[in-house]
């Protein structure tokens, strides 16, 4: 039945595929940045980052050989940190046991750290011509409504039956434009959020989900468990021009980062001073700032903050925690974007916000 679907899916690829920094060019490195970042990121938002990546490590051996702080540092503001950390993982695989370069083979992509099978299939398909599926939540959400398939995409058996579907029908010479066109087609007319533009859409001629008008009820997800909350009391403490910020463990919700030091529950003013206290550090005065919200996949952090300005005494770096000059942490620390909201009173911004401030 998808194999109507492969000519008129390649010549609408062929006149509105979009003009993207990864497609100027198909080398696996920049084909795998772009998918990795593209995986939890929009479009709109990669685009600067692949650039000023590309541009500070532009190849596999540079990400192999990048000293983590700097490699964070340029992750920051995409978010979900681990991602680039087993990328880095798989740069080093790919120096050490395929002298730099990438192997045109599935499973061996997807053997590296980090490369799941839609990343396999995308690197695969777009890098190396291979025939193979790289099925996305665009790629899903286009072929339910094609089949009018109500059928839970988030179950695995889901996914990988339509992978072997798909994969019968790669076409053997443009198996990079198929996959790409079906990913596109779910990006810009099959779209996620808001009405899809099925008078557009050069599959809806069998698109049985238009044919049948049932195009806005898939696909179907079948619900997520709910984020679990934490609260959070997030502290600036200032003294002069610096301020005190400490590493983040190794394991776990952004890992190895640097972070405003930040305490379980919300914390009143005499409860954040008493703290302070008790750290050694002497508080002059105390000021509330506004709450804010961050949301990670699993966890949501509901916070509230407070300046607190301190006398200069001596000894006042901590155990994990250090005070360092407001500006350096913009050149030095990556902190991430979950601290933007209190980030801002120490005079830096941070992540997303950065780009779209400066551009
Ligand atoms: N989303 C995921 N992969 C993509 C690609 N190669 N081009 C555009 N959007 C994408």
């Amino acid at each position: 039945m998808l194999e109507q679907i492969v000519k008129p899916l390649l010549s609408w690829y062929d006149g509105h595929a979009r003009i993207l920094p990864w497609r100027e060019d198909n080398h696996p490195y920049r084909v795998w940045v772009s998918e990795i970042m593209l995986q939890q990121t929009r479009v709109e938002a990669v685009k600067p980052f692949f650039e000023r990546f590309l541009s500070a490590l532009p190849d596999v051996d540079a990400l192999a050989a990048c000293p983590e702080d700097d490699l964070l540092k340029l992750w920051e503001g995409l978010g979900y940190y681990n991602r680039v950390r087993n990328m880095q993982k798989a740069a080093q695989v790919v120096v050490g046991e395929y002298g730099g370069v990438f192997p045109a083979d599935y499973e061996k992509l997807l053997a590296l750290p980090g490369i799941g099978r839609y990343t396999a299939g995308a690197i695969g398909s777009i890098a190396f011509g291979l025939q193979v599926p790289a099925v996305d939540g665009n790629v899903l959400r286009v072929l339910s409504r094609v089949k009018a398939s109500y059928e839970d995409i988030l179950k695995q058996s889901v996914k990988s039956a339509l992978e072997q579907e798909v994969k019968k029908i790669i076409p053997a010479k443009r198996a990079g434009d198929f996959n790409q066109a079906l990913i596109e087609i779910g990006a810009i007319v099959c779209v996620p959020n808001g009405k899809a533009r099925c008078p557009e859409c050069p599959l809806s001629f069998c698109c049985r989900a238009f044919s049948e008008g049932i195009v806005d009820e898939l696909p179907k997800k079948k619900e997520k468990k709910e984020r679990r909350v934490e609260e959070r009391t997030v502290l600036i403490l200032r003294e002069g021009d610096r301020v005190a910020i400490r590493k983040r463990p190794s394991k776990g919700l952004l890992a190895g980062l640097y972070e405003l030091p930040n305490l379980n529950g919300y914390l009143g003013e005499e409860e954040v001073l008493d703290h302070v206290k008790s750290m050694g550090l002497s508080p002059l005065r105390i000021l509330p700032l506004a709450g804010a919200k961050h949301i990670f996949s699993h966890v949501e952090w509901r916070m509230t903050g407070y300046a607190v300005s301190l006398e200069e005494t001596e000894d006042m770096d901590q155990e994990g925690m250090f005070f360092i000059d407001a500006k350096e942490t913009e050149k030095k620390y990556p902190i991430p974007a979950a601290f933007a909201a209190y980030a801002r009173y120490m005079d830096i911004v941070l992540g997303q916000e950065k780009y779209e401030e400066r551009q």
